[in-house]
């Protein structure tokens, strides 16, 4: 049978106390509505279907283009509600899986056995929760098998009792989840449509509920407070972290490390506490990164070196190079193999070529650095004239003096020395040392200033 899906994200999100609706709130980096859809799609689905209603232009934009349906849910009356407004676009044909929105941990696998478990009547995913206080509660006959979810509102005190909860999730036929749907009421503490009482439904009919258990906790759990956002994080930052580390790589501490996005290691890669992984990073064999980094879609090449506080951006860089501590490259840079670009360097939309070094203090940008370059201490490339800006070019194997000032257009040919504290306004020749700087001069006549008693 085809398999449709349908995820709810019509809540507001009330707790999170926030001007942006719930499903939009960042996990790892990205909207915990991105998560869900992640795992959605690795389920194959035929169609996916949003139900939104909070903010629901901006969630809408937020995934714009994504082949996504959305189905607008103006009034939030219930889960049940927010399913039927969903089954006008749902295939007779179909199996249904309903997730949430806010529960963005939850792993296909788990969904995959959720499908398989349906059958011809309804499954749901439940977990044993040491405290599940506000879960609705799954409620076993004496034979064990799902009589019905009590939501926690309209719990007994012996149902309160109970650990297994529901997870939210669930998957059944789209004939029969259509039909039971119409059959809800909204008498319940919360005067709201349960999409839960399809389970009471089922049962009346006969039909067998599977409850298909999950292990891990962090896979039900959802988002309600920016408490349980901050839970959920650290949840997934530990999953990722034991990624990493059954891939080998060394990690001085499994919870100081934050990948917010894909990071791909080689072997023997090692990182240190504190570091901070956004968007693609790539890391070479034999990469070794400093504490306190920040690393955002970047490529490594083997056996290059990232010391302390360094922070790089969209940026290539390539085998054996050496960078920082306290390294900036801002995006378009591209470092060829052995280059080295030490403390208080910042390097932007430049390329700089094999084993050439900026060691200390500069700022280089719009350049085009040849090979075996030494940029010394303190050089500056003026590149912006306050209209537009101009590129510098450094060709092979030159010297740039400390605290030069390179105003760009400027071309600096192979070879050349630049004396230090010159401020260099034209190209210079090939293999010859260019000065421009004030003359030095002493005045012998001088005499220090004397204070007036
Ligand atoms: C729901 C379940 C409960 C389960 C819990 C797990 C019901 C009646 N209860 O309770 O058994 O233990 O989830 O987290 O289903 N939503 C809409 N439209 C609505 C109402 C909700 O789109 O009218 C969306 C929300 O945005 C959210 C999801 O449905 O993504 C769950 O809604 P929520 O109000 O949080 O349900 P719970 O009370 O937590
Ligand atoms: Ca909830």
């Amino acid at each position: 049978m085809p398999l449709d899906v349908i995820v709810l994200a019509a809540g507001q999100g009330k707790r999170m106390r926030s001007e942006l609706p719930k499903v939009l709130h960042p996990l790892a980096g990205r909207a915990l509505l991105a998560h869900v859809l992640d795992t959605a799609r690795a389920l194959a689905p035929r169609r996916t279907i949003v139900v939104h209603g909070h903010g629901a232009e901006r969630v809408r934009a937020a995934f714009d283009g994504s082949g996504l349906e959305w189905v607008l849910q103006a009034e939030q009356l219930g889960t049940g509600h927010a399913v039927q407004q969903a089954m006008p676009r749902v295939g007779e044909d179909a199996t249904v899986v309903i997730l949430y929105g806010d529960v963005p941990l939850v792993r296909a696998e788990s969904l995959k056995r959720l499908i398989d478990a349906a059958g011809d009547g309804v499954a749901v995913l439940t977990t044993e929760l040491d405290d599940p206080s506000g879960y609705g509660r799954i409620v076993r006959d004496a034979a064990g098998r799902v009589e019905r979810i009590v939501e926690h509102k309209d719990a007994a005190d012996a149902e309160r009792g109970i650990r297994e909860i529901n997870a939210g999730f669930m998957a059944l036929s789209a004939k029969r989840l259509g039909a039971w749907l119409k059959k809800i009421s909204n008498r319940n503490a919360q005067g709201e449509y349960y999409l839960t009482d399809v389970v009471t439904l089922a049962v009346s009919e006969g039909l067998p509920v599977h409850g298909v258990k999950v292990a891990d906790p962090d896979e039900v759990a959802g988002v309600n407070s920016k408490r349980e956002l901050a839970m959920l994080e650290r949840a997934y930052q530990r999953r990722e972290a034991g990624r990493l580390l059954e891939a080998a790589v060394s990690l001085a501490d499994p919870s100081r490390i934050d990948v917010r996005g894909a990071l791909e290691c080689g072997r023997d890669v090692s990182i240190d506490v504190n570091c901070v992984f956004e968007g693609k990073v790539v890391l070479g064999d034999g990469v070794r990164i400093g504490p306190n980094c920040v690393l955002r879609d970047v490529t490594l090449g083997a056996g290059s070196e990232v010391f302390a506080f360094s922070h790089l951006e969209s940026s290539e860089i390539g085998a054996r190079c050496r960078l920082g501590p306290y390294a900036r490259l801002r995006p378009g840079s591209s470092l060829a193999d052995e280059v080295h670009v030490g403390n208080f360097v910042e390097v932007k939309a430049s390329r700089l070529g094999v084993g050439s070094k900026a060691n200390h203090l500069s700022y280089i940008g719009d350049s085009e650095i040849g090979s075996k370059v030494n940029v010394g201490a303190g050089t500056i490339t003026c590149n912006y004239d306050g209209v537009s800006k101009h590129r510098t070019v450094i060709e092979d194997e030159c010297f740039i003096g400390s605290d030069t000032t390179l105003v760009a257009p400027v071309r600096i040919a192979r070879g050349s020395y630049i004396g230090a504290g010159s401020t260099i306004t034209r190209d210079t020749p090939a293999g010859q040392l260019t000065l421009a700087r004030a003359k030095q001069a002493s005045i012998p006549s001088w005499k220090p200033p004397k204070k007036k008693s």
